[in-house]
C-alpha cells in the first residue's frame, strides 16, 4: 500500500523534476514519515532534501548551538513547546503563510502565539501503550489512570522518554503540572520513578520497546500505537482517566536560513493536505492541521478523550520549560530506583 502510494506519486512527479536548489531539514517525526516527505518533495520539485532527524528537544539544542551560522532551514514537526521556545529566543523566522486560513484553529493559535515563527501541523494526545500479551503473561491489569501506573506491580515495567531529549516526556511533565498543580505532580513523578525501568532519549522509544515485548507500559503518544499494531505487534493504548495533554506538533523556519527561498516553499508544501496526508501513508497517526486533508480512521477520536486545557504559551515560554526540566533532572531523575 505504501509503496504503491509512492510510486504513484514519484511517477507523476519524475518528469517535471530538475535541479531546485537544496533545503535542510530538521524532521523530529519518525524515520518513516520524514524519509517520505524528503523523498517525494525531492523528486517532485527538484530540491535536494538534506535531512536530519532529532527528537524535540534535541532540535532545540541544535538550533541553540549553530544560532551565529545557521545550518538549518526548516524544523519540521516535534511537540510545540520547543518550537515555542525556538520563537521565543529568536531562532525562528517570522512568516506568515497564505494558507493559515485552510489550518484548524489550534494550528493557527499556536502560529499567532509565537508571532507567526511557528505553525501547527498536526496534534495528538498522551496517553499510555500497553503490551496485551506481556500483561496477560504478568497478570497485570491494564492501566486506565494516572494513579494507576503508581501501583507496586507496575514496577520495573513502565518506560518513559526523558524531558530534556524528549517533547513527548515534557508533554508528560508539563500534563502533570497542570492537572494536579506543581507539587503534587512531583510528588507523583517521583513515586512513579520507582516503577520507570529507564528513561529514553527518543519519545517513541518507550512505545516501540513495549510493542516489542521488552516492558509493559509506556507513556506515550497515542497516535504512534496503531502503526506498531500494524507490523502486528500486541500493543493498545489508553488515554488516563483524570485527563490529559494533546501536543501541537510544529514546524519553523530558522532566521538566518541559507536557502531561504527553498524553505518557504518546502513550508508551503508541508502545509498543503496531499503532503499531510503522507502522515497516515507513513503509519502515524496525528490529526493533521490542514482542514481538508483526509483523518485516517485510525486517527484518534478526540471527542472520546478527556483533555485538559493545556497552556501552550505557559509550557512553551523559554523559562518553565528549562526551569521544569532542571527540576526534574534535580528532583526525580537523581533518585535511585
Ligand atoms: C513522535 C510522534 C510525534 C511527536 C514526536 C516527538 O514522532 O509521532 O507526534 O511530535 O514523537 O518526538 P520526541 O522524541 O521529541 O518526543
Amino acid at each position: 500500500m505504501k509503496k504503491l502510494f509512492l510510486a504513484a506519486v514519484l511517477g507523476v512527479a519524475a518528469a517535471a523534476a530538475s535541479a531546485q536548489g537544496q533545503v535542510n531539514v530538521i524532521c523530529s517525526v519518525q524515520a518513516e514519515w520524514c524519509n517520505m516527505i524528503s523523498t517525494v518533495y525531492a523528486r517532485t520539485t527538484g530540491t535536494k532534501v538534506n535531512l536530519s532527524m532529532k527528537g524535540s528537544g534535541e532540535a532545540l539544542a541544535q538550533l541553540v548551538a549553530e544560532r551565529e551560522n545557521p545550518k538549518t532551514d526548516v524544523w519540521f514537526g516535534g511537540t510545540g513547546d520547543p518550537h515555542l521556545q525556538a520563537a521565543e529566543q529568536g531562532l525562528s523566522l517570522e512568516y506568515k503563510s497564505p494558507a493559515l486560513g485552510q489550518l484548524q484553529p489550534w494550528s493557527q493559535q499556536q502560529a499567532k502565539q509565537s508571532g507567526y515563527k511557528t505553525v501547527g501541523i498536526y496534534s495528538g494526545p498522551l496517553g499510555f501503550g500497553y503490551n496485551t500479551e506481556l500483561l496477560a503473561k504478568k497478570k497485570l491489569a491494564v492501566p486506565k489512570s494516572w494513579a494507576d501506573l503508581l501501583k507496586p506491580i507496575y514496577k520495573g515495567e513502565i518506560l518513559v522518554a526523558n524531558p530534556a531529549a524528549s517533547g513527548t516526556a515534557y508533554t508528560m511533565v508539563a500534563t502533570l503540572v497542570q492537572l494536579m498543580g506543581e507539587d503534587k505532580a512531583f510528588e507523583y513523578m517521583k513515586a512513579l520513578h520507582k516503577n520507570v525501568s529507564q528513561y529514553m532519549r527518543s519519545g517513541t522509544g518507550p512505545i516501540k520497546a513495549v510493542a516489542r515485548g521488552e516492558s509493559a507500559v509506556s507513556i506515550s503518544f497515542v497516535h504512534d500505537g496503531p502503526g506498531e499494531k500494524m507490523n502486528s505487534f500486541p500493543l493498545e493504548t489508553v488515554t488516563p482517566l483524570e485527563g490529559t495533554g494533546a501536543e501541537i506538533g510544529s514546524m519553523s523556519i530558522i532566521k538566518g536560513a541559507r536557502n531561504l527561498d527553498a524553505a518557504k516553499k518546502f513550508y508551503e508544501w508541508a502545509l498543503t493536505p496531499a503532503a499531510q496526508e503522507m502522515a497516515a501513508a507513513a503509519r502515524q497517526f496525528q490529526v493533521p492541521s490542514n482542514k481538508s486533508a483526509k483523518v485516517d480512521p485510525r486517527v484518534p477520536d478526540f471527542r472520546l478523550i478527556k483533555f485538559i486545557d493545556y497552556d501552550y504559551a505557559k509550557y512553551g515560554a523559554s523559562a518553565e520549560r528549562k526551569r521544569l526540566i532542571a527540576k526534574w533532572e534535580k528532583e526525580v531523575n537523581s533518585l535511585p530506583h
